[in-house]
């Protein structure tokens, strides 16, 4: 806060000193030429001239003028001391704990903002026990979230051994079927907690993104080629169109691989009866836009604020069956934004469309640049 050299308590506490001086010499003086006119006045006339004969004129106005000095400084003072005493009031309460006390800040000199920098400091100190409460809450969740979903595949895992163990099996064929499922449900377990350790990894924000210039035309084109058996057996093919021929964002290769692999692998998962998967790529506004766009049943409208939640998935039933673990989309988005990016998700009867935006690059070379 900007205070004038004027109101600073040094200049304050020099005013109120004078002006009770001041003061001080008036009500005196008045005192001194009313008690001359008093002194020929019936009955002040005896206790007047005994006390100017006993004490003396000067002595009795010198005692006066000292007392009301002391009157009229804490009268003066009063304002001043009494915000120094509701500061030291707001410092006790801050001290115990209660963090949600505001000091007035009442004024504009060292008190005020004194007042005003112990305000901002308990504001910053509400922030930050804020935020980590909702990160000891989010880790809780998160540990909720994945024992509940390790529990469950490890239980049917641990039936079907048993099964097998126990030698409860009718025939071969069982004994393969029971081997099956217990292998698949393996294979559930492995993926969820590979995919909680990249996530958690993500999170924790210890990454350490290996940037690249890369044309995300180019980049997008080879990746859909590695999901060509994918998309075979799922029955689909996947057209990609792009207006210009390259377009440059700056990022890890790696990373941007995985985050547009999970939308990719969602796109077949969840879009098979559509047929195509349609990615169109651009640019506007310094930014470069992916729509990858499957035509398969729509997220329902109440799912859709969700999806990029970790552990979300709609319509529940459907996507256990698809043995997702619901942290794809979770990690697509931590990886998006911190690129810098957003990933927004628009669905409808007629299609479903996941959008990334990434800032373009601001190198215009055709060279690669070196890895950070
Ligand atoms: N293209 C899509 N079409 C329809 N629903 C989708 C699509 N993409 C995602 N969803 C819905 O959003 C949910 C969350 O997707 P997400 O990728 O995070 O998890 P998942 O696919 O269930 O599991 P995984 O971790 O194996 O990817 C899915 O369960 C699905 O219900
Ligand atoms: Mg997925």
């Amino acid at each position: 806060m900007k205070f004038n050299f004027i109101y600073t308590m040094r200049w304050k506490f020099l005013s109120v000193f004078a002006l009770s001086i001041a003061s001080a010499f008036v009500t005196a003086f008045i005192g001194y030429r009313l008690g001359f006119k008093l002194e020929n006045v019936e009955p002040f006339t005896i206790p007047i001239n005994w006390v100017v004969k006993r004490i003396g004129s000067l002595p009795v106005l010198v005692a006066a003028g000292f007392l009301m000095f002391l009157i009229y400084f804490f009268l003066f003072s009063r304002k001043m001391f009494d915000y120094l005493e509701e500061i030291t009031r707001g410092l006790q309460e801050i001290s115990q704990g209660n963090l949600s006390y505001e000091i007035t800040t009442q004024s504009s000199d060292e008190l005020g903002v004194l007042a005003d920098h112990f305000n901002r400091m308990t504001k910053k100190l509400r922030k930050s026990i804020e935020e980590e409460r909702k990160a000891e809450r989010t880790k809780n969740e998160l540990i909720t979230g994945v024992s509940h979903d390790l529990r469950t595949p490890l239980t049917s895992v641990l039936g079907y051994l048993e099964l097998i163990e126990t030698d409860r099996y009718k025939d071969e064929v069982e004994l393969r079927y029971y081997t099956k499922i217990a292998y698949e449900k393996t294979k559930n377990l492995k993926k969820l907690i590979d995919h909680l350790f990249e996530y958690t990894s993500l999170s924790d924000e210890g990454i350490k993104l290996h940037m690249k210039k890369v044309n995300i035309i180019g980049f997008l084109k080879q990746l859909t080629e590695e999901f060509n058996p994918q998309l075979k057996k799922a029955g689909m093919s996947c057209r990609l169109a792009a207006r210009d021929d390259s377009i440059y964002v700056e990022a890890d290769g790696h990373q941007l691989m995985r985050a547009y692999e999970n939308v990719i692998s969602n796109a077949i998962r969840y879009g098979s009866s559509g047929k195509y998967i349609d990615i169109r790529i651009g640019s506007t506004g310094g930014e470069a836009v992916v729509e990858i766009i499957n035509y398969g049943e729509a997220i329902p409208e109440r799912d859709l604020p969700y999806v990029f939640e970790r552990f979300y998935r709609a319509d529940k039933s459907r996507s256990s069956q698809n043995g997702g673990t619901g942290l794809g989309l979770a990690i697509t988005k931590s990886i998006i934004e911190l690129h810098g990016g957003r990933i927004s998700v628009r669905s409808d009867r007629r299609e479903t469309a996941f959008e990334t935006r990434l800032p373009l690059c601001q190198v215009s070379s055709q060279e690669p640049q070196k890895g950070r």
